[in-house]
């Protein structure tokens, strides 16, 4: 990754932009807790959107909603105007999403270079794109900033490059919405700039991308649109300014202790 000088231009989804993804009205309940509820959030094809929140605001648990690992009590997920509620993670993943998790979910025994070519010749094994797996896995390597690490176990690296390792996984598949849950969590100053710019080239380049992260920094750098959860509910929605102005979001996250949130 090289840290751009100047940051590219931030512009604000229009009611023209068709939303690559639609969470409707999600509700989830674990027994007596009700962990998401009826939220509504979109993500833009081009646009990084922020979904921030305190500690137990169901960002995970919209994510795994969102991806099919959970089922929501209520409502539905759409992407590019199709209702994929009852699709496997899997049928998801074809359809062009892909996920970093909170809790890392990488193959430890394996060097970098392999967990992300794992995952370009899972794509290459349906997609139509018949490009060499190698191939694209040097281009991630690249393009994430992994090469001086390719050719090592993942269990040996620093949580915040594993988590890197996650992220080119994703990228392999070439999704269309990309979902990140804490990418900057364990990562130095220098490493998160580098991240904030490979996102903002990465949405530049078309890509939908939803964040869910703690560093409000980040967050505000490169977001355009942001999603205040709390207590499972979203309870603001707006730019990045309209947000850090909104009273409510004050108080319930942005003028609380963030760092002990995080
Ligand atoms: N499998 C589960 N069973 C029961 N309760 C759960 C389950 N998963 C999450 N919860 C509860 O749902 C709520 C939302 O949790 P979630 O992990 O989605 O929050 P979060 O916003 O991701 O929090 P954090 O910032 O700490 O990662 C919490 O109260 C949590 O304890
Ligand atoms: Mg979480």
């Amino acid at each position: 990754m090289s840290a751009s000088q100047a940051e590219p231009p931030i512009v604000e989804p229009s009611d023209d932009d068709v939303p690559v993804l639609s969470v409707e009205d999600v509700t989830v309940r674990f027994g007596g807790v009700q962990a998401v509820s009826s939220a509504n959030i979109t993500a833009y094809a081009g646009h990084i959107t922020g979904l921030i929140g305190p500690n137990g605001a169901g960002k995970t648990t919209t994510f795994n909603v969102i991806t099919g690992l959970e089922k929501p009590t209520e409502g539905r997920i759409v992407v590019e105007g199709r209702d994929v509620s009852r699709l496997s993670p899997y049928r998801r993943a074809r359809l062009g999403m892909a996920r970093t998790f909170q809790r890392l979910e990488v193959f430890g025994s394996l060097t970098t270079r392999e967990n992300v070519l794992a995952a370009a010749e899972f794509r290459r094994a349906w997609s139509h794109d018949k490009s060499d797996p190698r191939e694209v896995t040097d281009e991630i390597l690249e393009r994430v900033g992994l090469q001086s690490v390719a050719e090592l176990r993942v269990e040996s690296l620093p949580t915040g490059l594993a988590r890197l390792v996650e992220l080119g996984r994703a990228l392999a598949t070439r999704p269309r919405l990309l979902l990140l849950d804490e990418p900057g969590s364990g990562l130095d100053n220098t490493e998160t700039e580098a991240l904030g710019d490979l996102l903002l080239d990465l949405a530049q380049e078309g890509m939908a991308i939803l964040l869910v992260e703690h560093d409000v920094d980040l967050v505000m750098r490169i977001c355009d649109r942001i999603h205040v959860l709390d207590f499972g509910k979203v309870i603001a929605v707006g730019t990045t300014a309209e947000v850090q102005a909104d009273p409510v979001v004050q108080a319930a996250y942005l003028g609380a202790d963030v760092e002990g949130a995080a």
